[in-house]
């Protein structure tokens, strides 16, 4: 049975469940990130649930099973272990329902679907932050995910951003990234604590729109200075 409560003198406090949605790429490395500080932080459970996009790989076996069994998500972040407390999970609603803490980071096509899913079926004092850059545009206008997220699931998201390559991290070259939250600093000091690592620093701002269109923007941006190096246009075109 597992503990959901630390207790420390008279005071008791909650042991935070964290699941990742998504396991891509950057999933793959948040949840690397995440797994290896819940085994050194006592007010987080050690295991590390992640929603996997259930897929059938060339030899026939399931993504998640070869997940569970070496510890890699083969796919999409080869040759690098996970921690073996990270859990592959192929069904959505099962993976988030015990959960306090929620790291979001699918593409964001598909998180409207992802929120339509999950609305009603999360604790109630979860907590979201969001890895994903990219932004819904409609007709009524631009929603960043943030937005999409907190409104379609009624819950209070932070963001984490920064110019972060997955591939890089998870062979800890040094990096930093901006956790962008709302009003409470505690809970952006929670979130500081389960993405740092030596290589990877992390620190917050109290700005979730600022930070979330800066890690979308900048992509918008190294794009088109891609474009300009490709058509060898000069660096005062890029600038
Ligand atoms: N890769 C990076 O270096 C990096 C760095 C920073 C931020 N990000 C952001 O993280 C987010 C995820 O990017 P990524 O690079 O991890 O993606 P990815 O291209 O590596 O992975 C795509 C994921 O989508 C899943 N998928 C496929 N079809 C799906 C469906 N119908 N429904 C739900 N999931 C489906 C796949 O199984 C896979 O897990 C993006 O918003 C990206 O901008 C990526």
């Amino acid at each position: 049975m597992e503990e959901n409560h630390i207790t420390d003198g008279e005071e008791t406090a909650t042991k935070y469940k964290v699941t990742i949605v998504g396991s891509g790429n950057w999933g793959s490395v948040a949840s690397k990130l995440i797994a290896s500080n819940t085994l050194k932080l006592n007010s987080f459970h050690d295991e590390v649930r992640m929603w996997v996009f259930e897929e059938i790989l060339p030899t026939g076996d399931k993504l998640t099973q070869i997940i569970n069994k070496t510890n890699e998500n083969v796919k999409y972040l080869h040759g690098i272990k996970l921690g073996k407390n990270v859990v592959a999970d192929p069904d959505l609603e099962h993976a988030v329902k015990d959960a306090n803490m929620l790291v979001f980071v699918a593409p964001h096509q598909f998180m409207e679907g992802i929120c339509k899913r999950l609305a009603g079926k999360m604790k109630g004092d979860v907590q979201a932050i969001s890895l994903i850059k990219g932004m819904e545009v409609k007709t009524e206008g631009p929603c960043m995910i943030s937005t999409l997220i907190s409104k379609q699931l009624g819950i209070n998201c932070c963001v984490l951003m920064g110019a972060n390559i997955a591939d890089g991290i998870a062979q800890e070259k040094f990096s930093e990234a901006t956790v962008g939250y709302r009003e409470d600093r505690e809970v952006a000091q929670r979130w500081v604590q389960l993405f740092g690592t030596p290589y990877f620093h992390v620190s917050a701002v109290q700005d979730v729109e600022g930070v979330e269109l800066c890690g979308t923007l900048k992509n918008v941006v190294a794009i088109a200075a891609g474009f300009v190096d490709g058509m060898e246009m000069g660096n005062n075109a890029k600038v």
